[in-house]
């Protein structure tokens, strides 16, 4: 019995299509080095993928006397803001977090004021994102997502497949375990069909079975509001990340928040269980 690539695509294709081929996958950081021009510092080691975790809308509306929902519209703001920062620094990928699989458990009024703002971010700034270049993906569990919200991640995607100056990739129902478990359900289903060797599953198959496996994994993960924990993000893709965490809330997360992230990230040394580099 030998491992056939053609059945596992055919699987992954059931579950639901990448929305390329398989091309990019890179351990490199620094896709492009920035000019000064664009951060001030030549100096400066740009990630070839940050990944966000958007925390802090509700302190942030708390502090003003504002329902939590005005803090999720500051975030969303703001996130049209960070596309910015990020398309202009020379980052490839750009990985946010915007509802995970726990964020059901929020009172209704809530998960649906963040599904109607969902709608409303891609209808309002698709015209900026296109000018700016940035292909829109998806992470989650998709096929669970109400009808309307599947329908704007469709066009979302193929409308925006010819963008390549950045990869907006927005997770959405995204949970780290369950994108594990689904992973394990794609290739268990290949051994059930004699069409994999239980011995063949290595890391590779495993990350190639992911939601995105053309995507590299984040260099840097940043995480806004002085929480201090991954909270079910990109849990198999971030063995590596260095992380990067502040009290600022992530409405008030600016320019100058991504450059010190991103000073810090030039300090830091990635061995990847390796030794120190010169
Ligand atoms: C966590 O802050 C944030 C979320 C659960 C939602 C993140 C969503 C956005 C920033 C905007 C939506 C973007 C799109 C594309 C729809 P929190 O509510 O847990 O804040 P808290 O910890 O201060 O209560």
């Amino acid at each position: 019995m030998r491992f056939k690539w053609s059945s596992l695509f055919r699987v992954m294709r059931d579950f639901r299509k990448p929305a390329s081929k398989l091309s990019e996958s890179t351990r490199v950081d620094g896709a492009k080095q920035a000019s000064s021009d664009e951060t001030g510092d030549s100096n400066i080691r740009i990630p070839q993928h940050v990944a966000v975790i958007m925390d802090g809308n509700g302190r942030w509306a708390k502090n003003r006397n504002l329902p939590r929902q005005a803090g999720h519209r500051a975030g969303a703001e703001n996130l049209k803001a960070l596309c910015r920062m990020c398309g202009n620094r020379g980052i490839k990928y750009l990985t946010v977090y915007a509802f995970s699989t726990e964020n059901w458990s929020r009172p209704d009024d809530e998960v649906h004021a963040l599904m109607n703002l969902f709608g409303e971010f891609f209808r309002r700034y698709d015209t900026e994102l296109a000018a700016e270049g940035i292909r829109l993906r998806f992470i989650g569990d998709i096929p669970a997502l109400p009808e309307d919200i599947r329908k704007i991640i469709v066009e979302g995607e193929a409308n925006s497949i010819n963008r390549d100056n950045m990869q907006l990739i927005v997770a959405f129902n995204y949970g780290g375990r369950r994108e594990i478990v689904q992973a394990c359900q794609k290739l268990a289903l290949l051994v059930q069909q004699g069409e994999l060797e239980p011995a063949a599953i290595d890391e590779t198959l495993i990350s190639q079975s992911l939601y995105l496996p053309d995507v590299p994994d984040p260099d840097l993960i940043i995480r806004p509001s002085g929480e201090m924990r991954l909270s079910n993000f990109l849990l198999w893709q971030c063995a590596y990340s260095e992380f990067w965490y502040s009290d600022v809330l992530w409405p008030d997360f600016s320019d100058a928040h991504l450059d010190q992230a991103l000073e810090a990230y030039t300090d830091r040394n990635r061995r990847f269980g390796g030794v120190k580099s010169v």
